[in-house]
């Protein structure tokens, strides 16, 4: 079989590994992967957004199966596109990624449909979310409607910053069009769990937990990034939130999402708080997250290819995807000043054994291998414990080297608190 993986980050580099391991694979090619994913499939040089030139490239060499790991083709209408020539793809189509494509969508969908959220308002125009405002309880939640990058969700402590928030949306346009209408929420707490899981439209099964370390630095300091760490499984995400979150949250936003008339094949992702009155859905994403994914995939037993098929073809209810009950730890490292600014361009060391070493931000400079982003890489490890899987994590990850490097120090030491609790 011929595969074809759009995108070219660390994702989509521990999909083509994972799915690598099907003996039916013969070729898979990355578009536009990047200098570490090339070790491990073809990648040729078409944008992920390029939506034309990926079908192109699909009708030509014959592709027999696509995956579209980012949000934006999946928003642009990638999956529908390669269909529309006949070529199977797991992803959700367009009309069913909007509900990562726009958190105005997302939030009416949760408040028709019941769904545990934060109690939100939506803005068409700066003036209004501006007089709300100065009435909201604070903190309170400014999140643009459309993609950001991850970064149009600004948390405000004081009328001040909200106000600031809403003009830096709205009216400056930080995040373009992105910024054409705001969410404004309450603010929520409690320990926030990832769980990404297959849905066909009718059967969801959830993937083992997971843990993001989404801020820059130690301690849960700094700017909000992409993410630099997780952890799997959650220990926040206990049997019983499981089985309520199924209940309360994964079905009904299935069911939802067919009664729209915008049936969701592929990775639906929940981004939930457990708030002292249960789970509440913070986000949803219409794909696998990174570096989520980084630490579920090498807990998955089941053949990956297999589970995506029985996704795009509705028999999800046929086969049985199963988990290992080990732990993983991903330890992200960055250049130096990521989110914001930092130079590139430094030759980079891998650690000698590349089982888990996932590439993001790298290309290939005269045959070697140099930092082009500001996740540069990320080193997964699994054990049988927590604690050794963070021990080897940590190992591996000081044996990368590239001038400027940076990485967080304290990856899944929130969860092994929770766990000793
Ligand atoms: P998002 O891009 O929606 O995942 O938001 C980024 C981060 O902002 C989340 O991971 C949370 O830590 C935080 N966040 C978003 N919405 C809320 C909320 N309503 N209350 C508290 N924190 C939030
Ligand atoms: N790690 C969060 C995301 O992929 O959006």
């Amino acid at each position: 079989m011929k595969i074809m993986v759009v995108g070219g980050g660390g994702r989509e580099h521990a999909i083509i590994k994972k799915l690598k391991e099907n003996k039916e694979v013969e070729k898979i090619y990355a578009l536009p992967g990047n200098g570490g994913i090339a070790e491990d499939a073809e990648c040729v040089d078409i944008k992920a957004t390029d939506i034309e030139g990926i079908v192109k490239f699909a009708v030509h060499n014959g592709i027999d199966y696509a995956v579209v790991a980012p949000d934006d083709p999946l928003v642009l209408g990638c999956v529908d596109a390669l269909n529309y020539e006949g070529i199977p793809c797991f992803g959700p189509r367009s009309s069913a990624a909007m509900i990562e494509g726009s958190k105005v969508f997302a939030k009416d969908l949760m408040k028709k449909y019941g769904i545990p959220t934060a109690k939100y308002e939506t803005f068409d125009n700066a003036e209004d979310a501006l007089a709300y405002v100065e009435k909201a309880p604070l903190p309170t939640v400014v999140k643009a409607d459309g993609l950001a990058l991850g970064k149009g969700v600004i948390i405000a402590n004081t009328r001040a910053e909200a106000e600031e928030a809403v003009r830096a949306i709205m009216e400056d346009k930080r995040f373009g069009k992105s910024g054409d209408r705001v969410v404004i929420e309450e603010f929520l707490t409690g320990p926030e769990v990832s769980v990404l899981s297959f849905t066909d439209g009718v059967t969801v099964v959830p993937m083992i937990s997971s843990m993001d370390h989404k801020r820059a630095h130690d301690g849960d300091e700094g700017l909000n990034t992409g993410g630099m760490g997780t952890v799997a499984p959650n220990p926040y995400y206990t049997a019983v939130v499981a089985a309520e979150c199924m209940e309360k949250i994964f079905l009904p936003t299935v069911k939802a999402m067919n009664a729209e008339g915008r049936t969701f094949k592929g990775c639906l992702y929940f981004g939930l708080m457990i708030t002292k009155d249960g789970p509440k859905v913070i986000e949803y994403n219409c794909r696998f997250g990174d570096p989520e994914t980084q630490v579920v995939l090498p807990l998955l037993k089941t053949d990956l290819l297999t589970v995506m098929q029985a996704t795009t073809n509705g028999e999800l209810d046929k086969i049985k995807v199963e988990f290992s009950d080990r732990h993983a730890c991903c330890v992200i490292a960055a250049s130096d000043g990521y989110p914001e600014h930092y130079e590139k361009g430094f030759e980079i060391t891998l650690p000698e054994d590349k089982t888990g070493v996932y590439v993001a931000g790298a290309k290939l400079k005269d045959g070697r291998l140099v930092t082009s982003g500001g996740r540069v890489l990320g080193v997964t490890r699994v054990s049988d414990t927590l604690q050794d899987a963070i021990k080897a994590a940590y190992d591996a990850i000081k044996t990368v080297k590239f001038e400027n490097m940076y990485y967080r120090t304290d990856i899944g030491k929130r969860a092994l608190q929770a766990k000793e609790k």
